[in-house]
C-alpha cells in the first residue's frame, strides 16, 4: 500500500534563520522535505499557512532572484508582502540601519527578510526587532536559503546528496554561497572541494576542513556537480585576478575542462552569471547539463518552506 504523506513544516531551533552553520541535520532534512513538497505543487494552490502575516523584504544590496522569489513564495502562502527599496528610503537621508529596522518593526511585520553588505547584520537586527529575521545574504558570511535551494535542486536531480563529489569553483573568498553550501552539503554527507586561485581563498581556509585545489581540471576531476561562482568584484580590492580573460582561461568552465568531471556531471551557478568570465555560454545554456534555471525554480519552493517554518510558531502564539 502506498501512502502520500505530506511532510510537516520544519521546526527550527531559533526564531530566526541566520545561517546554516550550527543547523542540525534533522532540520536540514525537514526543510528540504517540505520544500520538495512545495516544488511538486508550484503551479497548484497550497494551504495558505502564511495567511494574516506580513513579510517585509529589506534589501540593502541588489538582488533579482532572492528578492523576487521571497515575494512569490510569501504570496503563494497567503502573506502580505512589502518590498523596501533602500534607494527610495530614509536610509538615503542618513537614517541608521538600526533606526530603519526599528521603524519597520513598529509596524509589526512578522518576518523581515534582510540582505546587507556587512556580515552579521541579520544577527545584529535580530536583537533590535520583534520580527523573525531571515538572512537573505550578509557580506561574505552566509546565504542560507541559496544553499538550501541548491541542496533541493541536487537532491531532486540525483535522489540523494550523501556521497556526491561537489566542486565549488571560483571566488571562494568573497562568496557567502560557498560557505553556506559547505555547511549544508557537507553536513548532508557530500564531499566538497573548493577550486580557486590562492588570491580568491579566505585566510581561514585551513579551518574549514575542505579539499582545496588550484588547478581547475584537477579540482573538478570525477565530480558529480561543478558549481561555478561569480567574481564578486563589489567585495574585492582589485588585485585578486590579473584580467578576466586570463581568469577565464585558467578557471572559467568550458566544454574542454568539463571533460574531466564525472561523465554525467551537472553544472550549477547561483547567479547572476558573468558569461565568458567564470562560465562559457554553451555550458550555461546546455539544458542537458545545466541546473541553473532549475535552481531559480527551486528558490521559490525553498523560501516557501523557510517562511513557513518561521511563521508557524508565530501564528500559534498569536
Ligand atoms: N543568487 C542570488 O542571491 O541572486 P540575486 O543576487 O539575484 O538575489
Amino acid at each position: 500500500m502506498t501512502t502520500n504523506i505530506i511532510p510537516a513544516p520544519a521546526t527550527l531551533s531559533s526564531k530566526h534563520l541566520l545561517g546554516i552553520e550550527g543547523m542540525s541535520v534533522m532540520t536540514m532534512h525537514q526543510l528540504l522535505d517540505r520544500a520538495s513538497y512545495f516544488a511538486d505543487h508550484l503551479t497548484q494552490d497550497v494551504e495558505q499557512t502564511l495567511k494574516g502575516s506580513t513579510i517585509v523584504n529589506l534589501f540593502f544590496e541588489n538582488s533579482t532572484r532572492t528578492r523576487v522569489s521571497f515575494e512569490v513564495a510569501a504570496k503563494k502562502l497567503g502573506a502580505s508582502v512589502l518590498n523596501i527599496s533602500v534607494a527610495g528610503s530614509s536610509v538615503k537621508k542618513g537614517e541608521t540601519l538600526i533606526d530603519t529596522a526599528t521603524t519597520l518593526n513598529a509596524m509589526h511585520p512578522d518576518i523581515l527578510v534582510v540582505r546587507h553588505h556587512a556580515a552579521g547584520t541579520p544577527y545584529l537586527l535580530s536583537h533590535h526587532v520583534d520580527a523573525a529575521i531571515i538572512n537573505a545574504g550578509d557580506g561574505r558570511r552566509e546565504h542560507p536559503t541559496q544553499a538550501l535551494l541548491d541542496a533541493l535542486t541536487i537532491k531532486r536531480k540525483f535522489g540523494h546528496i550523501e556521497g556526491l563529489r561537489i566542486a565549488i569553483c571560483g571566488d571562494i573568498a568573497n562568496s557567502r554561497v560557498a560557505r553556506s553550501n559547505l555547511y549544508l552539503l557537507g553536513g548532508l554527507g557530500a564531499e566538497i572541494r573548493f577550486v580557486s586561485p590562492s588570491t580568491l581563498l579566505p585566510p581561514s581556509i585551513g579551518d574549514l576542513g575542505v579539499g582545496v585545489y588550484h588547478d581547475m581540471r584537477e579540482g573538478i576531476k570525477d565530480c558529480d556537480i561543478v558549481m561555478m561562482l561569480r567574481l564578486q568584484t563589489e567585495r574585492m580590492e582589485g588585485r585578486e585576478t590579473p584580467s578576466q580573460h586570463e581568469y577565464f582561461n585558467l578557471f572559467g568552465l568550458d566544454s574542454e575542462k568539463l571533460q574531466d568531471a564525472a561523465p554525467n556531471a551537472m553544472i550549477m551557478h547561483p547567479g547572476p552569471m558573468n558569461r565568458g568570465v567564470e562560465i562559457d555560454s554553451l555550458i550555461a545554456d546546455d539544458h542537458e547539463r545545466s541546473l541553473i534555471q532549475k535552481q531559480v525554480e527551486m528558490g521559490v519552493a525553498t523560501r516557501m518552506a523557510c517562511l513557513e517554518a518561521l511563521y508557524t510558531p508565530l501564528a500559534q502564539a498569536k
